[in-house]
């Protein structure tokens, strides 16, 4: 017999929770909680001014590469690449109004000492017909570095965007003696694509109040009719709004209608949309040289039967999820890798007894970005290379996740998935969330739907 037993054991698993919820609350999570009110679209600056912003903050950035380099004890950094064959590094040291690299365009990173003190960090050339490779030649036998970096790293994107046929270019036009001076050093390119800058997280909040904004609006009535609207159409919706809030993406939205099998997804679901249903979105917006990364989970009213709320058990689910947020914040330092991370989160979750994965990543210049992983879908406990990074001071993270709950309503045990991003805030010397976290599941209210307004006013049909 499931029902009295089990709900008793869900009574107590839900007290349970209730009690580490609170003895926590009080370091983790004051002012990172589901907001009071209703995100709204938020109006970015002009092309021309956020173009303005965004140089800014890229000369912020580069102005502590030579810091890096001398960090790791490395006086050169060389990158070779052709238009539409750039390294992935390009993008996070372009100007604003830059799109891909001209031609051949070769930059050259130095510690601004010796003989390239007071020149131009990084030299630039940009060339088609071999003129750069004896001025290249030149200024290295001025400046005499001991060990030049190359972008050949063989696992981390950050610090292998060397195209083979720039390298066999390289090679062949430096020679031996320089060659044999080039060294890998992946965390270079991590440690630049990682950093925040002052000034970055007022827009990265703005970037999330739309992205909360579009999840509201979908995963509402305004949007869904039960009986009628796919998990697709919904999908579109988000396509087609975000080009009119002036924002595109990095990651084609992914709905699903949640059941005990969806999981793991590189698509959404295919189902009409119904009562009862429990919804879920993973996607992420892109403006401004940043992008949004989030999860969030929703439930279709049984209004035919006057249902007004969502049921109890798939409030606890969230819940449970909401914990695991916190383990992953608490143990979460600069300096651990993600692996030590992700070990320390099991084991806690092992203690509260919870069951779940974690697989939580860097985020910023790229959704997925740079740095130490805290697990992935397909490896729950210990990630190779990209898990034996440190976990970076001053970065931003997407804490991603699913917590496995028991719901008695019916009578199933399902994934709640929830990602949210957040930011090490250095003053209270903790992680928080950039906008805030879900805690509640957004309702669909089929009865509060406006019978004018067309349902997906906003896609293009066929
Ligand atoms: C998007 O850009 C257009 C053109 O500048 C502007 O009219 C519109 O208000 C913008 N929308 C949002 C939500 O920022
Ligand atoms: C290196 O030199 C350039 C050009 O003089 C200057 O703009 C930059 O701030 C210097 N960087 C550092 C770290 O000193
Ligand atoms: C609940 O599910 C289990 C396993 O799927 C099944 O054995 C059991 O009969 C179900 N209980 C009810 C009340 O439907
Ligand atoms: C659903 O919408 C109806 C009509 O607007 C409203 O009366 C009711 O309170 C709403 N229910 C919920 C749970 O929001």
């Amino acid at each position: 017999m499931f029902t009295k037993n089990m709900i008793l054991l869900q009574l107590a698993e839900s007290l349970f929770a209730l009690v580490v919820l609170a003895s926590t609350l009080v370091h983790v999570t004051s002012a990172q909680l589901h907001p009071t009110s209703l995100a709204e679209y938020v109006r970015l600056p002009s092309l021309r001014e956020q173009a303005a912003i965004q140089d800014g903050w890229r000369d912020e950035r580069l102005s502590r590469i030579p810091g890096l380099l001398n960090k790791y004890r490395i006086q050169a950094w060389l990158m070779s690449q052709r238009e539409y064959a750039e390294d992935t590094l390009w993008w996070s040291v372009k100007g604003a109004t830059e799109y891909a690299p001209h031609r051949r365009t070769v930059l050259l990173f130095h510690t601004n000492t010796s003989s390239l003190a007071g020149q131009p960090n990084p030299l630039r050339w940009v060339d088609n017909t071999g003129a750069v490779w004896p001025e290249l030649r030149n200024i290295l036998t001025s400046y005499n570095p001991r060990r030049i970096a190359l972008n050949t790293d063989r696992d981390v994107a950050f610090g292998g965007g060397l195209h083979v046929g720039e390298y066999e270019a390289l090679a062949e036009e430096l020679g031996e003696d320089w060659m044999e001076r080039t060294v890998n050093e992946p965390m270079l390119g991590i440690e630049h694509v990682a950093t925040r800058v002052p000034g970055q997280l007022q827009y990265y909040r703005d970037l999330q109040e739309t992205t909360w904004a579009l999840i509201e609006e979908a995963f509402s009535e305004r949007v869904i009719t039960p009986g009628v609207t796919t998990t697709e159409d919904v999908e579109w919706w988000y396509r087609e709004k975000m080009l009119l809030l002036n924002v595109t993406t990095w990651n084609h939205p992914r709905v699903s209608v949640i059941t005990p099998e969806s999981f793991p997804g590189w698509s959404g679901t295919q189902d009409v949309i119904r009562e009862g249903d429990l919804l879920h979105v993973d996607f992420g917006i892109t403006a401004m040289g940043l992008n949004t990364d989030v999860q969030h989970m929703a439930y279709v009213l049984r209004t035919s039967e006057g249902e007004t709320d969502a049921p109890v058990g798939l409030k606890e689910g969230v819940r449970r999820a909401n914990r695991m947020q916190d383990i992953v914040l608490e143990r979460m330092r600069a300096g651990k890798t993600g692996n030590d991370v992700l070990k320390e989160c099991l084991d806690q979750m092992k203690v509260e007894g919870i069951e779940g994965q974690i697989y939580s990543h860097p985020i910023g210049d790229w959704g997925h970005s740079a740095g130490a992983v805290i697990g992935f879908t397909n490896l729950p406990e210990y990630v190779p290379v990209l898990g034996e990074l440190p976990i970076l001071p001053n970065t931003y993270y997407s804490i991603e996740l699913y917590a496995y709950s028991f719901v008695p309503e019916r009578n199933e045990t399902l994934r709640f998935r929830l990602e949210e991003n957040a930011y090490w805030d250095e003053l209270d010397e903790r992680w928080k969330f950039v906008y805030g976290r879900q805690e509640r599941l957004h309702l669909i209210n089929a009865t509060a739907a406006h019978p004018t307004q067309p349902a997906l006013a906003f896609v293009v049909q066929p």
